[in-house]
């Protein structure tokens, strides 16, 4: 489960985000709303830095999770580098003080510009995905005579993943180099001489909660290492990717970043690589809530008891999206024998649900709810659908705390609009 938990507990009868009362934030800038805790974000981010030490590993934190700027600064300060897969991406990482040369530039469908930007900067690494995305690179490449660290992004054939929707490393996924045009193109790579290839990578999958998948996919990174060390190409790099998965439901314990970093001693640690990691959710997920209001109790006739909520799909998608299961704990829990809800949101379609027959303390318009586990995957994938506003963020690092993306007013949002004078 993810609430309560070490940085979100009960004082007195009420939850906090560390020092700070929910109940306090929520008055104080609306719900609903994200909340992060900077400690839980650094005691995340350091299992990683603890479990790798001394691999020469670089903790990419994957940006795509939440890409809140001070969450990355954060992450950055505490000794993370990004992968990215946007240019957008890109840009947050630098202006959260991680420099070039620790940034990875993943994904299978950039954009000429995005490679051409891309290009720009010192040491970024790129992870090609695909052999025509490798001839548009080394076009681009060519005519700025740059030659970019180029990394491939291998297809391992291996199936893992919490949901079919985010499974990425089977073959038939639209992800990655198979295995055969992935040696291929290396060799192609280093004899055109156009790009710099100095490793490989894969990443198969998120929510991935068992080591063996992992081991699967390393396995095969070695044997193609080896057998292209042994055809005298140099291999130094290996990215690993991300995708280990958090306990959102009490399933009970899964694989750890210690797990992992024992996993990549035994499979690649004699191979005398530089490696890297590229976690994005077991860092955040549990690092955010996202509070909403309770707008009213609809205890229908012909059955459901529906609790209708102020945050929407928009602001957490993943329940609508992924049937994925989040906790959902009263802030200010009264006393009274739990009721099964229906856990809706106000937006107008009936996937606008987070769960069904909840049980929860009785609760009563205009109460307090903290859902667990929105640090990951839920800001990043929100949406203004319904014409809802885009939920604030806030971050608490003990007592302290800061609204690190207000809620924007209605007027902003429709000034972004431009209407033709002809019209
Ligand atoms: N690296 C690459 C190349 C990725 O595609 C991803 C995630 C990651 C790293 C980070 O994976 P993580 O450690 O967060 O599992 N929206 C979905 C998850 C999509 C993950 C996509 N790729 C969800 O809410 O479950």
């Amino acid at each position: 489960m993810t609430l309560p938990s070490d940085d979100f507990a009960y004082r007195e009868g009420s939850l906090h985000a560390e020092g700070v009362s929910l109940t306090t934030l929520a008055e104080a800038v609306g719900t609903p709303a994200y909340v992060y805790s900077v400690a839980a974000l650094r005691h995340r981010l350091d299992r990683y830095m603890v479990a790798f030490a001394g691999m020469d590993c670089l903790v990419a934190y994957a940006v795509k999770a939440n890409g809140n700027l001070s969450v990355l600064s954060v992450l950055a300060t505490a000794g993370a580098g990004a992968d990215t897969v946007s240019e957008g991406e890109i840009h947050r990482a630098l202006e959260a003080g991680i420099s070039s040369d620790r940034i990875i530039f993943s994904g299978m469908g950039k954009t000429d510009a995005e490679l051409a930007y891309a290009l720009t900067l010192p040491g970024l690494q790129l992870n090609v995905e695909s052999t025509p995305e490798y001839e548009r690179l080394t076009a681009l490449a060519r005519a700025r005579d740059v030659r970019p660290t180029v990394v491939i992004r291998v297809n391992p054939d291996v199936s893992a993943g919490g949901h079919a929707k985010i499974a990425t490393g089977k073959s038939g996924d639209k992800f990655g180099v198979p295995v055969e045009e992935a040696m291929a193109l290396y060799r192609r790579a280093q004899d055109e001489g156009a790009v710099r290839p100095v490793g490989l990578a894969c990443h198969i999958g998120s929510q991935i909660r068992q080591v063996d998948p992992f081991g699967d996919a390393w396995r095969r990174l070695r044997q193609m290492t080896l057998a292209l060390r042994a055809e005298g190409l140099s291999v130094d790099r290996l990215d690993l990717g991300g995708g280990l998965g958090v306990d959102y439901a009490g399933a009970g314990a899964g694989a750890t970043p210690a797990d992992l970093a024992d996993l990549a001693r035994r499979t690649v640690g004699d191979l005398v690589v530089k490696l890297a990691v590229e976690p994005g959710r077991s860092i955040v997920a549990e690092a955010g809530v996202l509070i909403s209001r309770v707008i009213h109790v609809n205890a229908r006739q012909d059955g459901p008891t529906f609790l209708v909520l102020d945050a929407g799909m928009n602001d957490l998608v993943r329940p609508a999206l992924y049937d994925a299961w989040h906790d959902l704990a009263a802030i200010n829990p009264r006393s009274g024998a739990p009721v099964a809800y229906d856990v809706v949101g106000p937006v107008c379609e009936t996937g606008d649900t987070f769960a069904r027959g909840r049980l929860m303390p009785p609760l009563q318009a205009g109460d307090l709810v903290a859902f667990g586990g929105a640090g990951a995957y839920a800001a990043s994938m929100a949406s203004e659908y319904n014409s809802r506003l885009p939920a604030a963020e806030v971050l608490v690092d003990g007592e302290r705390w800061a609204l690190v993306r207000p809620r924007p007013r209605l007027e902003e949002v429709l000034a972004r609009e431009v209407r033709p004078d002809w019209i």
